[in-house]
């Protein structure tokens, strides 16, 4: 049974929650590897909307098991939330859903550090969600990360609450000349959560080989995107994890061997959250209207999102660094007005045009891009379930992206509930799960 990661190819909020849960039913096993409650990924399923923020977006389909793996950096009080909510509503969490001992925790400090960085770093701050994920990650880094493992000890956890809250007091009050905390006023509520998440908690790594000797087929949910890749993204306009392929392998504990595939999900368009280069950025009354049509505000935070045109170098680039085999386009239909549609084929540097994604900082931060222009279909394509039922232009420009990144469509998203979406024939993904043409088409 194939076992595949699906990943953004840009900036994140490409969409990848619906994909997931269109692939979900074939598969037995959603794993979350990386970032945190930074991450919203919307699901509308019929006429219900969630938005799910740790938990693998499978959760929604009932027996399907889901894992917040060990790359992962958890806020407890988010996730019982998360979990109460969805249990509110319904969902099963019990049996389906399992923690790994060695996720990271993120501590009332983080977040409280998090925005008092942003905020001393002026006009150079990243725009990062305030949710405490980069600060969890270099204690995780630094090796002082309190672990799920380390909350089911008591003894344990208060030792290295301590140790660590009396470095981060000092940072908070000496050097952000913001709040500091107490012992006491993280050791209780954080006791309670442990006794709320220990039925869930368990050693993630080994439950994934066992359910894969036995044949279960695993879906790797990647959040956020290519572009903010700590090690490939736009560094340091970035979140702290590895959101590409690779971070599949290291986040859950699966060995790359084990993984048969990668399907990227892209926007018909880009679109960014937060500082940071963005060449295609698109200015004026096209973005208003762009933004307005995808409802492009952030998930997690509400913010609205920078919106561009389609940038063929980025798609490039995030095929070759993810060894992307096949991919979803979303939000076609936001298009359907526009008179014409660009698409950047390249960068202008200096004298130089550039074809291959520059990792250099300034470059990118300087580069001009280059557009080929394509008439645009003016009509709708929301809700289409077929490519002939595409205005001819609209599969022009599908045609034409496919050209420019090299690999082939899986998924056309003309919608936000499952049902708007076109099935390609013929391509990996129905090569892996044969029976999604009988549950799409
Ligand atoms: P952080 O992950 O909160 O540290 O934020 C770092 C950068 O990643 C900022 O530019 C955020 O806007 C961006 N970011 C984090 N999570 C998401 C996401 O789920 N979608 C899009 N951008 C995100």
């Amino acid at each position: 049974m194939p076992n595949i990661v699906v990943v953004g190819m840009q900036w994140g909020d490409e969409g990848k929650g619906k994909v997931v849960d269109v692939i979900t039913p074939h598969v037995n096993v959603v794993v979350r590897y990386q970032g945190g409650n930074n991450a919203g990924h919307t699901v509308v399923v019929g006429r219900e909307k969630y938005v799910l923020h740790s938990i693998p977006s499978g959760i929604l389909h009932n027996g399907c098991r889901c894992i917040i793996g060990s790359g992962v950096v958890i806020d407890p009080a988010s996730l019982i939330e998360e979990m109460e909510s969805l249990v509110r509503r319904g969902v099963t969490l019990d049996g389906n859903l399992f923690i790994s001992r060695n996720a990271h925790l993120i501590m009332p400090y983080h977040p409280a550090i998090d925005r008092a960085s942003e905020a001393k770093l002026g006009a150079r701050r990243i725009g990062t969600t305030g949710k405490g994920v980069g600060p969890a990650y270099v204690d995780k880094a630094a090796r002082v990360g309190i672990r799920m493992a380390d909350l089911l000890d008591e003894r344990l956890f208060r030792d290295k609450l301590e140790h660590n809250l009396a470095q981060k007091n000092r940072l908070l009050r000496e050097i952000y000349d913001a709040q500091s905390f107490t012992v006491e006023e993280i050791f209780n509520p954080y006791l309670r959560y442990a006794g709320w998440l220990a039925p869930y908690i368990t050693d993630t790594a080994l439950l994934l080989s066992r359910w894969m000797d036995s044949g279960y087929s695993v879906l790797f949910e990647g959040a956020q995107g290519t572009m903010l890749d700590i090690d490939h993204g736009t560094y340091p306009y970035i979140t702290s994890s590895s959101t590409t392929a690779g971070g599949a392998a290291t986040g859950s504990g699966v060995a790359p061997t084990r993984i048969h595939g990668v399907l990227g999900v892209a926007k018909a368009y880009t679109t960014r959250v937060g500082g940071g280069p963005f060449p295609t950025e698109m200015i004026g009354d096209i973005a208003e209207q762009i933004r307005a049509r995808g409802h492009e505000y952030g998930a997690t935070t509400g913010r609205p999102r920078r919106c561009g045109w389609f940038d063929a170098v980025v798609m490039r680039y995030a095929v070759r660094i993810n060894g992307v085999d096949t991919v979803a386009l979303t939000k076609l239909d936001v298009l359907d007005q526009c008179e014409t549609v660009k698409v950047c084929t390249g960068y202008r540097y200096g004298g130089d045009i550039i074809t291959d994604f520059p990792e250099d900082e300034t470059v990118m931060q300087k580069a001009e891009p280059l557009y080929e222009e394509l008439s645009g279909w003016m009509s709708s394509t929301n809700g289409a379930k077929n490519e002939v039922d595409l205005p001819a232009k609209a599969r022009r420009y599908l045609e034409r992206l496919e050209e420019l990144i090299g690999v082939p469509f899986c998924l056309i998203s003309t919608g936000a509930v499952r049902d708007d979406t076109i099935l390609c024939e013929d391509s990996p993904l129905t090569r892996w799960f044969p029976s999604v043409r009988s549950s799409l088409l």
